[in-house]
């Protein structure tokens, strides 16, 4: 969401107040001396690095901390061995975090389960072996499926453990969008589930994934997970039951030694362009990050109790939900379903009765609360709340304050961090022990150098907007594109020279504090959903009634931004109620429900650069009535 120059300057002058941490919270804080730990950090962030990698086990340590000699294809803990999944479960059998609860998962409807750390370990070793027995091999690639279960955390740490890839493709998305997906990783195993529920309505995944599987012969075999018990087709050859494959496994299983830099998954996220980018992730450095985000980020430890409420098919998902939390040994909290199902109170009573320590959510769901009323969460006490947490677009000031007050009792710090698929971990937020502005992700994280630049690179005097870049590397970042290593140069590394381009346009104030805007016009974010403009303009192609279309962000209330899609029709054809039906029901058949069109105009041409550019910022100007020169408003 782009901010105009006036908000701007009124979000600096509103925003100098400081909410300063409480006595409670810097008491148990992990860091205490925020300044100090940021210049310590800045002035060797690779020793910063290297001291955080011995939070993790390594069955080797590395030979050279960070390797840039083939840059940008950087490296961290080259020539060591470890494995991801060793560190979210191996390593706490036989402590006692063995016995603690692992995951707590609940649904919609009420039902609920608990994984100790020793049960979870047990199930993913026999789906290590059931899998083996399948023929998945180290390097291999396997496409996951499912809702927000406890099956998903054990088929990623199971793919992990044995070094197979695995590539989670989120259940909003279609049969086309997963079969896509599953090609380019050239998957030879998907996992899935019968299906789930969504307000009470049924969510067919079996019948998506068969659709998928239909068109893409490398799959031998589909793994299904009796989830909501609901009636399927069963192909005997091809699919097997999740429960079958486990019955009779050993509860132990080899753990594979992994190097540092060998991948541990693909990630596809929404790019320029209108094919994903399936973003590599590797076993070490990823691990490093994460486990030193959560622990410093949310202070977790002991029994405390984590809920994520992202969905596994994220990155938040699979770092927050999954990863992090366990590599810390703490418990996360799983809930497949909606927020406001039966009322608008199930989050927060899920807090009380959880016991949910620190609750990490996204803008768009605080908004949706707000709308709600106040009356709901104060209808409940969270005591055991300490600190909360907003991620996936910017938070603005009004839901920051709303949170603070109504959910955090005016005693929780909000951590707003700022990061991306690409970036793996958390890369600028504060921490507990910082001083806070409302709407803004605070500093860098220590370790971290990020700076708010012009497109020659040069960094924009404080409260002037520009690209946010990052200029040094860190351990959790992205390490090539998927069979696509140019793009991956092209996309981040030579967009503005010499740094990391996040695609983000923020600003900084004279203190330091970061403030996000949005990302620069081809990558949207709805309700926190990423998704790519031209992803959806392709989509709409599908449609034979249809030239062209252009799609473009507004801002929306709730969801942050929503879609609005113009569209040029073949000659003759006639706009009607009835086509916008089709049209909507084309794009959800080819991205899926995850792509939610607001509003379709429907045009004549669309504005071009002389090269044949569709010119989105014109769209957008207009629409909301900015100056066509100053078309971003920003930069
Ligand atoms: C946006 C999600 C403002 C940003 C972890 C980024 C944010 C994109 C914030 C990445 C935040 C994420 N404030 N904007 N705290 N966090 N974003 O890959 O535009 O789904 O580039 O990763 O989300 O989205 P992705």
């Amino acid at each position: 969401m782009h901010q105009t120059s006036r908000e701007m300057t009124e979000v600096l002058v509103q925003n100098q107040k400081l909410y300063q941490p409480s006595r409670a919270i810097l008491k148990t804080a992990r860091v205490k001396d925020y300044q100090g730990m940021l210049k310590k950090a800045r002035r060797n962030p690779v020793k910063f690095w290297a001291e955080a990698a011995n939070d993790i086990h390594w069955f080797k340590k590395w030979d050279k901390v960070f390797d840039d000699s083939h840059k940008p294809f950087y490296q961290w803990f080259a020539g060591a061995k470890t494995n991801l999944a060793y560190n979210a479960l191996d390593r706490h059998i036989g402590t006692p975090v063995a016995n603690k609860t692992a995951i707590f998962w609940e649904d919609e409807s009420g039902r609920s389960r608990r994984y100790s750390y020793l049960e979870l370990y047990h199930e993913v070793n026999q789906l290590v072996n059931g899998l083996k027995k399948l023929g998945v091999k180290k390097g291999d690639r396997v496409a996951v499926y499912l809702p927000n279960i406890p099956e998903t955390a054990i088929a990623l740490l199971a793919c992990a453990k044995l070094g197979a890839i695995h590539s989670v493709v989120y259940a909003g998305y279609s049969a086309k969008a997963l079969e896509e997906r599953i090609k380019d990783a050239k998957a030879k195993i998907l996992v899935t589930a019968d299906g789930s529920f969504r307000r009470g309505k049924v969510v067919d995944l079996k019948s998506i994934a068969d659709r998928a599987v239909k068109n893409c012969p490398r799959v031998k075999k589909v793994v299904v997970v009796k989830n909501n018990g609901q009636k399927i087709k069963f192909n005997r050859r091809r699919d097997i039951w999740y429960h079958e494959l486990i019955k009779n496994q050993p509860v132990e299983a080899k753990c594979a030694v992994m190097s540092a830099e060998d991948p541990a998954f693909v990630l596809y996220t929404s790019g320029t362009t209108s094919k994903p980018k399936g973003v590599i992730h590797v076993h070490g450095g990823y691990a490093v990050q994460v486990l030193r985000t959560i622990k410093w980020v949310f202070d977790l430890r002991g029994n405390e109790v984590f809920w994520c409420t992202a969905d596994p098919g994220w990155i938040t998902g699979h770092s927050y939900i999954i990863y992090g939390p366990l590599m810390a040994g703490i418990t996360t909290l799983m809930y497949e379903g909606v927020p406001d199902v039966p009322r608008p109170d199930r989050i927060w009573r899920l807090v009380e009765k959880y016991k949910v320590n620190v609750l990490y959510t996204a803008p768009t769901l605080i908004r949706l609360m707000m709308k709600y009323g106040n009356a709901w969460p104060q209808k409940h006490q969270m005591k055991s709340l300490r600190i909360l947490g907003s991620v996936g677009e910017p938070i603005n000031p009004a839901a920051w304050k709303w949170f603070h007050k109504y959910v955090g009792k005016n005693r929780c710090p909000i951590m707003d961090t700022w990061w991306q698929t690409e970036t793996g971990a958390q890369m600028i937020t504060p921490l507990p022990c910082a001083p806070l502005k409302a709407g803004s992700t605070g500093k860098p994280f220590p370790g971290i150098v990020a700076d708010v630049v012009d497109k020659k690179g040069k960094p924009v005097p404080y409260g002037k907007g520009g690209y946010l870049v990052i200029k040094n590397q860190w351990p959790s970042m992205i390490r090539t594109i998927f069979n696509n290593p140019e793009r991956y140069v092209k996309t981040y590394w030579q967009k503005i020279k010499a740094v990391y381009f996040t695609g983000d346009v923020a600003f900084k104030d004279k203190d330091g504090y970061y403030w996000i805007q949005g990302r620069t016009d081809d990558v949207l974010k709805i309700a926190g959903h990423r998704l790519g403009t031209a992803e959806i303009e392709s989509a709409f192609a599908h449609h034979p009634a249809v030239v062209e279309a252009a799609v473009i962000g507004l801002p929306d209330p709730v969801k942050g931004e929503s879609i609005k899609a113009f569209v040029v029709l073949k000659q003759g054809i006639k706009p009607s109620d009835k086509l916008q039906e089709e049209l909507r029901h084309t794009v959800r058949q080819t991205i899926g429900p995850v792509a939610v069109i607001g509003a379709i105009a429907f045009t004549d041409k669309l504005p071009k650069t002389r090269s044949g550019k569709i010119m989105r910022r014109v769209l957008k100007a207009k629409e909301l009535g900015l100056p066509l020169g100053d078309t971003s408003a920003l930069i």
